[in-house]
């Protein structure tokens, strides 16, 4: 597997109350009651760095592109700074990253650029596992023709039945939508090998790494896929969405654009004006991920090592505070939980967990621990094919619990308890 996340170890363990000062708004109280900030998969706060960054952008670079003057120049030398950093996270080339507003608008307009040469018949496999930004771009495509296929998951532990998979994948697949990991149970799948799977076939690897980029370094090049997006404000940036290409598949490919639009690489595929404060933030958000890397190891040399070593501190204490909270909820009396349970098998997950109760709906439960400063989703978190084959889409779908890196063990008891008073109440 080629997979980082909740594995390996770092030099340093990670210094939580360095990382929680560089989030400021994790200071923020609910009726006296400390803000436990367990909505990760939806969304993540931002260290002061990015914040910074999107202001000193507002004061000092804000323009449009290829201006003859100050700050046009500095708002090409941000966004050239940018694409580096990206290309960093992602381990590319800078022309291989494109910018884009999320990932759900940057899907739509890739699938509808790749249909361009799509014929009916054709076929696209999606899966069960994912988020529905992978799957409602590709079944758009049904309209020219195409049919989609789609993956199923082994019940038991919500992960992917890779049989299925590989029964789905036929000659006339001629792209697989997968997802690095599932932003509903966490389950972390085997991209690369999926990716292989695909290419035997002949078709395209489209890979949706958005929950898996707060949990896990990225290699584009190790998993060889031919395309990956992901979404930076789920992993400490602004509200943004990055798209990773092949460089021959971004040049083969014809977008939908404007004429005057550069044909070339790399702003082939950002239609009109970029969100460019966003952008400056998503730079800042990859060098305090760097950043964090350096003090959990200052032996690394280039962003990329740092990067690397960032997550290894991250996955390995955000698996403990997985371990815990597992734990801790499989002792609940009449709880579901939804996905791999067993700590052994915990490098194939990332700790983002589900679960149902047996009393209340997950809005109820999410309700009482809103009241009690703890935020949680419940719902389907748009993993709809999820919730709908493991029957409790009509049922108030479930209750998720996110941790990321700035999460504690302090949260993991206080959620816990609060949940034991909720099923007892
Ligand atoms: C796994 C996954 N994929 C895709 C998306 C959609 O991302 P965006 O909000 O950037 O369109 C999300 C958002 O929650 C997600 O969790």
């Amino acid at each position: 597997m080629s997979t980082t996340a909740m594995q390996g170890s770092s030099n340093e363990p990670l210094d939580i109350a360095w990382v929680r000062r560089q989030f400021p708004s994790l200071q923020l109280e609910v009726d006296g009651n400390p803000a436990a900030f367990l909505d990760g998969p939806a969304g993540t706060q931002v260290p002061r760095q990015v914040m910074e960054a999107i202001q000193n952008y507002l004061l000092q670079a804000n323009a449009n592109t290829c201006g003859a003057f100050l700050t046009s120049r500095r708002t090409d030398e941000m966004l050239a700074g940018a694409r580096a950093a990206m290309a960093d996270f992602l381990n590319c080339s800078p022309e291989e990253i494109s910018f884009g507003p999320n990932m759900t608008t940057i899907t739509f307009a890739l699938a509808r650029a790749i249909a361009r040469e799509l014929k009916p018949g054709d076929e696209i496999v999606v899966t069960t596992l994912d988020h529905d930004a992978n799957v409602a771009p590709w079944r758009a495509l049904e309209e020219k023709g195409v049919v989609i296929r789609q993956a199923d998951i082994r019940e038991e532990d919500c992960t992917l039945d890779l049989d299925d998979l590989r029964r789905k994948i036929t000659a006339k697949t001629k792209l697989v939508a997968a997802g690095y990991a599932s932003n509903a149970v966490g389950t972390i799948n085997p991209v690369a090998e999926i990716t292989r799977l695909a290419h035997e076939a002949g078709a395209l690897m489209f890979v949706d790494a958005v929950h898996y980029a707060p949990h896990g370094a990225i290699d584009a090049k190790a998993l060889d896929c031919d395309f990956l997006a992901c979404s930076p404000y789920k992993f400490f940036g602004p509200h943004m969405g990055v798209l990773y290409g092949k460089k021959e598949q971004l040049l083969r490919f014809r977008p939908y654009k404007v004429r005057p639009a550069p044909e070339t690489l790399p702003d082939r595929w950002e239609t009109g004006t970029q969100i460019h404060e966003g952008i400056a933030g998503v730079a800042a958000a990859v060098d305090y991920v760097a950043e964090l890397g350096r003090r959990c190891d200052p032996a690394v040399k280039t962003r990329r090592e740092a990067l690397l070593a960032a997550y290894r501190a991250t996955g390995t204490y955000e698996r403990g505070l997985a371990t815990k909270l597992i734990a801790g909820l499989l002792e609940i009396p009449g709880l579901t939980f939804y996905g791999i349970r067993e700590p052994q098998r915990f490098h194939e997950r990332c700790s983002t967990v589900s679960v149902r109760l047996a009393k209340g709906t997950p809005l109820d439960a999410a309700k009482f621990l809103g009241e009690r400063g703890i935020f949680t989703w419940d719902g389907n978190f748009y993993a709809l094919n999820l919730t709908e084959r493991l029957g409790v889409q009509e049922k108030g779908g479930v209750l998720r619990i996110g941790l990321v890196h700035y999460n504690t063990a302090e949260e993991v008891d206080r959620l816990l308890s609060s949940l034991r008073e909720f099923s007892l109440d």
